[in-house]
């Protein structure tokens, strides 16, 4: 299979508020795992969400200006500290000048090892969550610690009822597969399970995970890799989660 360019494609979108992932180059799988991204606007404002490493900064300015301009970028929203998530943070301060960062307490201080000199852009996420404010709506930062960081969020978007998850449903597909959404749940799950096995072993925090999201409406789970979820797919990557340790979780 040939490496394609996909271009955004927009998840929600209601004249006011709309939820975009931004692309993907699939040459960038060897520079390292593939990533997703996604972009909030609301009102002409946007938040980017984990915007991620060195290689697809490129990708993520050009996509992100198609539907927003980049002074109008407020917030930056970090799930964690690993590389593919903060890489670019110097290109990112520079080129969205007025972006705030959010990211968890624990990390705040560990982020200037990037070559940061100005930190008064760095906002620290408490354990318990919060908001972002974007144009007139606000944003959930829901508390996924463990899963894999020990200072790890999601967020969620009452408006487009889509939860971003990070490396929580990620995937890594074989060399030849690419797709952006779950079809087969039972073919995906697979793609989905030695992750999760490595990187996220907490039953715990999966049942703690479980239980803070119990009530929200959630018709899209977006994750950082691998494939988005809907419909059906929600709860039957809920239920997946569920069984987790049936097949090998037992931490
Ligand atoms: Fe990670
Ligand atoms: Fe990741």
């Amino acid at each position: 299979m040939s490496l394609r360019v996909h271009k955004p494609y927009i998840l929600y979108d209601n004249n006011k508020h709309l939820f975009v992932w931004l692309g993907l180059d699939e040459a960038e799988a060897e520079k390292g795992i593939l990533t997703n991204q996604y972009l909030v606007v609301d009102q002409g404002e946007g938040l980017l969400i984990d915007p991620g490493g060195y290689y697809v900064f490129e990708r993520i300015l050009e996509n992100t200006s198609k539907f927003v301009d980049p002074v109008k970028v407020k917030a930056l929203f970090f799930s964690h500290q690993d590389p593919d998530v903060v890489g670019s943070l110097n290109l990112l301060l520079d080129m969205f000048p007025e972006a705030i960062v959010y990211v968890s307490a624990l990390w705040v201080r560990f982020l200037p090892h990037l070559g940061v000199l100005d930190t008064s852009r760095l906002r620290e996420i408490p354990d318990e969550g919060g908001e972002i404010t974007i144009g007139k709506s606000k944003l959930r930062i829901i508390p996924a610690h463990f899963l894999h960081s020990p200072g790890n969020f999601h967020l969620y978007d009452p408006i487009a009822k889509i939860l971003f998850t990070g490396d929580l449903g990620a995937a890594v597909f074989p060399s030849d597969e690419w797709y952006l959404f779950v079809e087969d749940f039972e073919k995906h799950k697979k793609y989905m399970e030695a992750f999760h096995h490595r990187y996220l072993p907490c039953r715990k925090a999966i049942d703690k995970w479980l239980e803070m999201i119990k009530d929200l409406d959630i018709q899209v789970i977006a994750p950082q890799h691998g494939a988005i979820m809907e419909k059906e797919n929600v709860a039957k990557f809920i239920e997946w989660l569920r069984s987790l340790d049936k097949i090998g979780l037992d931490h």
